[in-house]
Parts: structure tokens; C-alpha cells; sequence
């Protein structure tokens, strides 16, 4: 099965395989081809190139006159298990209460544990997969989706079961991470060593042997898992063959980046508060730094100082954060024109953050992130538009024509 698009006003992110993350001044740049094909066979892509040397025949002609052509966004930061929603506490904050006190109140994540506790596998699968659905018509092509909200052995798993039900019955590449560290339950308050050991002795063995996870991760936060915590259980993670991503620095600074870089960490995630060492931290690391744009704008805190970690040298990417409390939106055309109009990324570095900095993230980027010869035909085809810069400054439509996973029209 062949489809060969012609007439691409401009095809965006055109990189050779080596390349598999962009960095400092390089992500300033954003390859491209104007008036192109895209020649797809199966699942994959097998060339481009400007319209004058395209094939002359495929099982399936798309016209794409007028439209640009880009790779899917790579969304390496989700939570989109989880039961019911927070509405409640978004009202609560309205009226002037911090996600800090409402975490306090019992609210937060351990609000979002009791649901999930009480949610048979089978309707949060039906609750996950609508997520999913949503986010892929949106343009999210990759996606890495955590646990956390389980914070019980059986609850956990049964979440890591949901992610695994997903990536069997979806197309687009599914990464899973164990989350178990996202926050200490009520019954552990004063005994977080017994959390932190049921974590280490009981979770990770269980999460190794089924095989439901790819990566760990841990709430690193004042009031949450201290960078001592943190430590220990990506040492122990680590020796169940799981590479850690990291939240850190969401509200303090206290030295998880560095504990995180020191455990090779694939990425460190939110980020919104950096001070001058975490920043040499990162420097001649691989791990990649993620910034989170619509949790900044839904809780109203800071962002992710993008512009200090690119002239230092470092690439970003973003991600969606995806969660019922910090972020209840995975929609990734919202975080790249926020991070264009709040972090001051231009479009050109926003969407490659957003495309092959995010494949990186996931341990993804031979497979999707950019338009590259073996890569997944995983693609958008926009609507008529000026130009690609048109997607984050006209920041609330949709501009969405087309999404396509492994050559096949969703
Ligand atoms: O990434 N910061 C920790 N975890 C989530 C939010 C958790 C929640 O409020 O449910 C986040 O923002
Ligand atoms: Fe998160």
C-alpha cells in the first residue's frame, strides 16, 4: 500500500537518522522543503523531496495544494490514566486556595488515588482510551503515559495493565512509566520509609516481571519524595532495567536534576524553577529537559526558563503533562503556541521541541519525531494555512486537517 502526497506548500522537520535530538542554537533551526512530495509505503516513510522528482504513481493520491505537512507531535509527558476529573478543586483554587493547600486538605493526587482505587479496570480503560483518542485527532502521534495515581500495589498495576490494554489496541508507539512515587497515601504519613520500601520490595519486582513498564519516575518535591528518596528508588529501578524520568523542580529547587542526571535519567520534567546549578548539571549530559507550558498556565506558576537552558547549550522539549489536577489538557498545539507565546520559543525551536526532542524523551527518536527516510508515517497535514508559524500565533483553532499513524488515515 503506497500514498503519495504532492503539492506540500511546505514539508517541515526533514532530518537524516543520525540525528536524534537538537540542541542550543541548532534548535533554532527547523529544515524544511517548500512545493514537496511524501511518498509513504505501509507503515513508513520511503522519500521526499521537492515536487519535480516525484513518483509518478502510488495506490493513493493526496493533494495536500495549500497545506503544510509535519511530523505528529511527541507528547513525552502524560497521565491520561486516571478516573473521573477535579473539578472541584479547579473551583477551589478559583476562589483562592493553592495546589499546595488543597494537597494538604487531602485533595490532589491522593483525591485522584481514592477515585481510581474505587474504578474497575475495564472504565478506566474506557476513560483513558477517549483521552487517547482525543489527543491523536489533535495530532499526538507518540505518547508516554505514567502511573501514579494507583499509589496502592494492586492499583498501580492495574493502571500499568490500562497502558499495556492501550498499546496493544492502538497504533501510535505507547511508552509506560511507573510512577508509584507520585505521593506518600494517607495511611503512610508518618511512616514514608514503609511506602518508600513498598515501592522498592513490592511495586518494582511485580512492574519487572510483567513487563508493564518501560521507565520510572518520581514526584522530586518539598513535601514529596526528597532527592535522598528519589535516588533510591531509581538505583533500585534501575536494576529492574527501567530508565528514570524525573519530575523535578516544579515549585523548589533541591537538587533533583542533578541526583537525576547522575542516574542517567532519559529526561527531567517540569523544570519550571532552575537555578545556575542545575543548569551545569544538565550541560554534557543526555538527559533531555522537558518543560510542561500548560501546567505553568493552568496553575499559574512559572515556566520553564526555555531561553537560559538553550543558551546554555541544551535542547528542550515539550510535553503536555496531561493530568486531571495540574494540566487537564493533552492537546499539544495549545503547549507549542504557549511556549512560542509565554516562553518566548519561536515556532521554529517550539516544534522541534515538541516533535524529535519529545521522540528523544520516549527512547522513541528512530522511530518517530521527524520526516526521515524508515521512520513511521506518522504525520499532520494542516489545513490551508500562510505558514508554519501561523500554527502558534493563531493560538485557539484548530488547524488540523488530517492525522495519519503507521500511513493510515485516523
Ligand atoms: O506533573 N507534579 C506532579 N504530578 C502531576 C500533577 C499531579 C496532580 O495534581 O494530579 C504533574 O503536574
Ligand atoms: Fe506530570
Amino acid at each position: 500500500m503506497t500514498t503519495l502526497f504532492t503539492n506540500i506548500k511546505e514539508l517541515l522537520q526533514i532530518r537524516d537518522a543520525a540525528t536524534t535530538k537538537v540542541s542550543g542554537k541548532d534548535m533554532a533551526t527547523l529544515p524544511s522543503i517548500k512545493n514537496a512530495f511524501l511518498f509513504i509505503k505501509d507503515d513508513r516513510i520511503e522519500d521526499f523531496g521537492p515536487m519535480d522528482q516525484a513518483p509518478q504513481t502510488a495506490d493513493t493520491t493526496v493533494d495536500c495544494t495549500g497545506q503544510i505537512v509535519l511530523p505528529t507531535w511527541c507528547d513525552s509527558h502524560t497521565h491520561i490514566v486516571y478516573a473521573g476529573n477535579r473539578e472541584q478543586e479547579f473551583v477551589d483554587r478559583i476562589n483562592g486556595l493553592s495546589y499546595e493547600e488543597i494537597a494538604n486538605n487531602g485533595g490532589g493526587i491522593l483525591n485522584s488515588a481514592k477515585k481510581l482505587q474505587e474504578t474497575s479496570e475495564e472504565a478506566l480503560y474506557e476513560q483513558a482510551s477517549k483521552r487517547l483518542d482525543e489527543v491523536i485527532s489533535l495530532g499526538t502521534g507518540a505518547i508516554e503515559i505514567k502511573s501514579g495515581y494507583g499509589l496502592t500495589v494492586e492499583a498501580e498495576l492495574k493502571m500499568l495493565r490500562v497502558i499495556k490494554k492501550l498499546k496493544e489496541n492502538y497504533a501510535l508507539p505507547i511508552k509506560a512509566t511507573f510512577l508509584g512515587a507520585h505521593a506518600f497515601p494517607t495511611e503512610f504519613k508518618n511512616n514514608k520509609e514503609a511506602y518508600i520500601q513498598q515501592i522498592i520490595e513490592e511495586m518494582l519486582p511485580k512492574v519487572a516481571s510483567e513487563k508493564l513498564a518501560e521507565f520510572v519516575d518520581a514526584f522530586c518535591e518539598t513535601g514529596y519524595f526528597s532527592v535522598e528518596d528519589t535516588d533510591r528508588i531509581l538505583i533500585a529501578a534501575q536494576k529492574y532495567g527501567l530508565t528514570p524520568k524525573v519530575h523535578v523542580n516544579q515549585f523548589t529547587t533541591i537538587g533533583g536534576v542533578a541526583m537525576s542526571v547522575k542516574n542517567n535519567a532519559l529526561s527531567v520534567d517540569h523544570l519550571e524553577v532552575m537555578n545556575a546549578d542545575d543548569i551545569t548539571a544538565l550541560q554534557g549530559s543526555t538527559t533531555m529537559p522537558v518543560a510542561l507550558p500548560s501546567c505553568s498556565y493552568f496553575l499559574s506558576i512559572p515556566y520553564t526558563p526555555a531561553r537560559d537552558l538553550m543558551n546554555a547549550g541544551l535542547p528542550v522539549a515539550l510535553a503536555t503533562d496531561y493530568n486531571p489536577g495540574s494540566t487537564p489538557s493533552g492537546n499539544m498545539n495549545f503547549v507549542v503556541a504557549t511556549a512560542c507565546i509565554k516562553m518566548k520559543m519561536t515556532p521554529e525551536e517550539a516544534i522541534n521541541a515538541a516533535t524529535l526532542n519529545g521522540a528523544y524523551a520516549m527512547n522513541l527518536a528512530e522511530e518517530v519525531g521527524s520526516i526521515t527516510k524508515g521512520k513511521k508515517a506518522n504525520i499532520i497535514v494542516t489545513k490551508e494555512i500562510p505558514s508554519y508559524g501561523f500554527l502558534p500565533y493563531s493560538f485557539g483553532s484548530n488547524h488540523i486537517d488530517s492525522v495519519y499513524i503507521d500511513g493510515k488515515k485516523i
